[in-house]
């Protein structure tokens, strides 16, 4: 059973959280707090909350720290997730890289999944990219780099491992792609191929720290991240990742997302069931037939409910996968 957290305590914990995560807790999250620190700290033998605090803080023993900031973190995520993103990826963005690299003014692609979690954003734009190779012969497996940073130490472990059972293979993975992606590996458990594993990268990385190390890139993914922080951390977030983007490169949030006031360089476009957001001083976007761009003076609107036309999964397995989501989250609420 979960030990009772005091209101000093909770606000301690909220202030470290805040202080070296930027997760923000609401003043209804210290059920959140006992159901996820409580084990650590009885493991560890610390009579409360205060002397677990106390503990990390004085780095006893060293890895207690990631433990506690790994325990807090809300790892959900799915295959293909939102689906409209990895159609726009599909549909719009590898067919105008292709027609670069055919024409001799692009030599690669770089893609940054920035809070991926458990691996299932950048191996499901893998995917995509290995059907993308057979389509458009300019596009060669080497061409595509992912980085795929995230926080907890315990979801880039899954990442790196890409082994997959239970609901996680279920998730939003349509079954032809399980079948040609993905090996079994005994135990209801399936190992990503190498082949799409390979052009991953899995770093740790904190998204409170300068972004200039990373380098630039063609398109940056920070969703359902966001949804943790304050305003003005998010303001922060976007504006180091515009600043990371490439000309003309692509931003996607979650489709419950929208882009704050107060972040400029970044044009609204949308296509179809997809929104994203791309770096303006670029002139015209780069993206083919790409025509509807708009500036974010408003906060964009949600995404329809998007079901990729191209993917193997009926309109009701994702109404059915979107269910068990919300079922899940609606755990975390409680
Ligand atoms: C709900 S998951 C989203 C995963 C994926 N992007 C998706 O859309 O399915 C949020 C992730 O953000 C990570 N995260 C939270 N705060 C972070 C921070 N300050 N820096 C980097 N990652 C962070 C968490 O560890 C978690 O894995």
């Amino acid at each position: 059973m979960a030990t009772t957290i005091t209101t000093s305590e909770f606000e301690r914990v909220r202030e470290f959280l805040q202080r070296e995560t930027s997760i923000s807790l609401t003043d209804d999250k210290a059920y959140l707090v006992e159901t996820r620190l409580s084990a650590i700290m009885k493991a560890h033998g610390h009579a409360d909350y205060d002397a677990l605090l106390a503990a990390v803080q004085a780095n006893r023993p060293r890895e207690l720290r990631d433990l506690v900031i790994d325990a807090m973190t809300t790892n959900e995520t799915l295959w293909f997730r939102d689906n409209a993103p990895f159609d726009a990826f599909r549909d719009h963005l590898l067919p105008a890289y292709a027609g670069e690299i055919q024409a001799g003014t692009r030599s690669r692609i770089r893609i940054w999944s920035a809070a991926c979690s458990t691996g299932q954003e950048p191996y499901s734009l893998s995917m995509i990219y290995d059907e993308a190779t057979r389509r458009f012969p300019a596009l060669r497996p080497g061409h595509l780099e992912i980085l795929a940073t995230d926080l907890s130490d315990s979801a880039l472990a899954t990442a790196t491992a890409g082994v997959y059972g239970g609901m996680a293979i279920q998730r939003g993975l349509p079954d032809d792609f399980r079948e040609r992606y993905f090996s079994a590996v005994g135990d209801g458990r399936f190992a990503v191929r190498p082949e799409i594993r390979e052009r991953v990268a899995f770093r740790k990385f904190n998204l409170r720290d300068s972004f200039i190390v990373m380098g630039s890139f063609d398109i940056i993914l920070t969703r359902y991240v966001l949804i943790y922080f304050q305003d003005d951390f998010k303001r922060e977030v976007l504006r180091k990742a515009q600043g990371s983007l490439d000309k003309g490169g692509v931003l996607f949030l979650g489709a419950s997302e929208s882009l704050p006031a107060g972040v400029a360089g970044l044009a609204m476009v949308r296509r179809g069931r997809a929104t994203w957001y791309q770096r303006t001083d670029a002139g015209v976007p780069r993206v083919a037939g790409a025509s509807d761009v708009r500036q974010p003076a408003a906060p964009a609107r949600p995404v329809a409910e998007p079901v990729g036309p191209g993917s193997a999964a009926t309109n009701a397995e994702h109404m059915a996968v979107r269910q068990r989501l919300r079922d899940l989250n609606a755990k975390y609420d409680k």
